[in-house]
């Protein structure tokens, strides 16, 4: 469990947006975390305490006047490890800023001297009006977290400014990362990422892939923000939504890919291939789109830059490197072999033909290959694994 034991007080406030902050309770409490819901009194009007009490197992507070509470608000400010506050309208920014405790929730906000984060979540122009930008503007000076809003459509209609609250799976990596960044080796780290399948082409329409969804490397992202690192993304074409906070660099082929990883690797504590680059390209790729012929074409393929090894001689020698083997029947001494010829620190064995593990599903079971040692690891999410990866190389960073 990533945020077991962990204490969140979670705001909430009346803004429409507070029907996702139930997937914010609910992620959170999976993941562990004890998590303690305050609505305010327009938020009640949304959604109502019940359902956050069935969503993390806690009683919900809503009023400063509950029988047994009257220190409840004082409590939670002082033990909570963050406060959360999703959505955060332009109202309760406006209270908090000027330091009004006129109910439960802004008293706790009063009364906190600890880490705060906020997601405000407004009408565009309510959020460009200038007494919202100077309430956040306090809030930060105040060092709270800001996190968003995001652009994109709003109850009312689509907008192209900002004012709908970023989703709720972002922000729970947010608070993920300021509950575990400031205990983590990995905080501040710079780490280089690469996801995905690069694509050959064979003209301008047809391409040489993979299966490769990017999953994995994207997992890997995520956790390693959620540990306070400063995560470049390089990634070959996915589908996937960019992870919150993290730099995505796209690129096509192999040779891209080689290209922004030589350039971005001086600079990196630790590279993770998690990419499926393409081994071949076509010696000759159609300027214009090949016909269709009668009978067969054959097509010549040389074979394309192998990433790790050509960016060896730009790594800096305290850079950790991890690398993956997809192979068909999980062999161990091959895995091995490629740790040894691409010096790696940590190379994860991922059988292709295992059910559940590989490409295109969100588990996988792989096996955490060093010089000295070898650890199977069950099936489980693409995310646990990348837990477990950074488990092992936060130590060696
Ligand atoms: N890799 C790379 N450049 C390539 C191909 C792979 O840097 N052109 C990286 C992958 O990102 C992975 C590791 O090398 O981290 C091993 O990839 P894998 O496909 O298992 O091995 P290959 O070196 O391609 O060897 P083979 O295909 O023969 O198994």
């Amino acid at each position: 469990m990533i945020l077991a034991g962990r204490r969140v007080v979670l705001g909430v406030s009346g803004g429409i947006a507070c029907y996702k902050s139930c997937t914010i309770a609910r992620r959170l409490t999976e993941a562990g975390a004890a998590v303690d819901v305050i609505l305010t009194h327009s938020a009640a009007e949304f959604v109502r305490g019940p359902t956050f009490e069935a969503l993390t197992g806690r009683p919900v507070l809503q009023s400063l006047w509950e029988p047994g509470r009257a220190l409840d608000h004082i409590h939670l400010a002082r033990d909570a490890e963050l406060v959360a506050v999703a959505p955060a309208t332009a109202n309760l920014l406006a209270r908090a800023a000027q330091g009004l405790a006129d109910d439960f929730l802004t008293t706790v906000l009063l009364a906190r001297t600890g880490p705060v984060l906020i997601a405000p979540a407004m009408n565009d122009r309510m959020f460009a009006h200038d007494a919202t930008q100077r309430n956040l503007d306090m809030l930060r000076h105040r060092g709270w977290q800001v996190v968003g809003p995001a652009i994109g459509d709003l109850a009312e209609g689509p907008s192209e400014l900002p004012g709908r609250m970023v989703e709720p799976e972002e922000i729970v990596v947010h608070i993920e990362r300021a509950l575990r960044g400031p205990t983590s080796r990995l905080r501040g780290k710079k780490i280089v990422i690469s996801a995905g399948p690069t694509r050959e082409p064979l003209d301008p329409v047809r391409v040489l892939t993979n299966r490769s969804t990017g999953r994995m490397g994207y997992a890997l992202a995520e956790a390693a923000f959620a540990r306070g690192a400063d995560v470049l993304l390089v990634s070959g074409p996915t589908s996937l939504r960019p992870p919150a906070g993290i730099t995505v660099i796209p690129v096509s082929s192999t040779e891209d890919l080689c290209n922004i990883i030589a350039q971005h690797i001086p600079s990196a504590d630790a590279l993770i291939m998690a990419a499926a680059p393409s081994d071949f390209r076509i010696d000759q790729p159609a300027g214009g789109k090949r016909p269709r012929i009668n009978g067969s074409l054959t097509l010549t393929l040389e074979p394309t830059v192998d990433v790790l090894g050509a960016t060896l001689s730009r790594r800096p020698a305290k850079i950790v490197c991890v690398g993956f083997a997809l192979e068909t029947g999980g062999d161990v001494t091959r895995a091995r072999e490629k740790l040894r010829a691409k010096r790696l620190d940590l190379i994860v064995l991922n059988d292709a033909m295992e059910p559940g593990a590989g490409f295109e599903v969100d588990t996988n079971r792989v096996t955490l290959v060093t010089a000295t040692d070898a650890v199977p690891l069950p099936l489980m999410s693409k995310r646990a694994v990348a837990e477990q990866i950074l488990d092992r190389i936060e130590p060696l960073t």
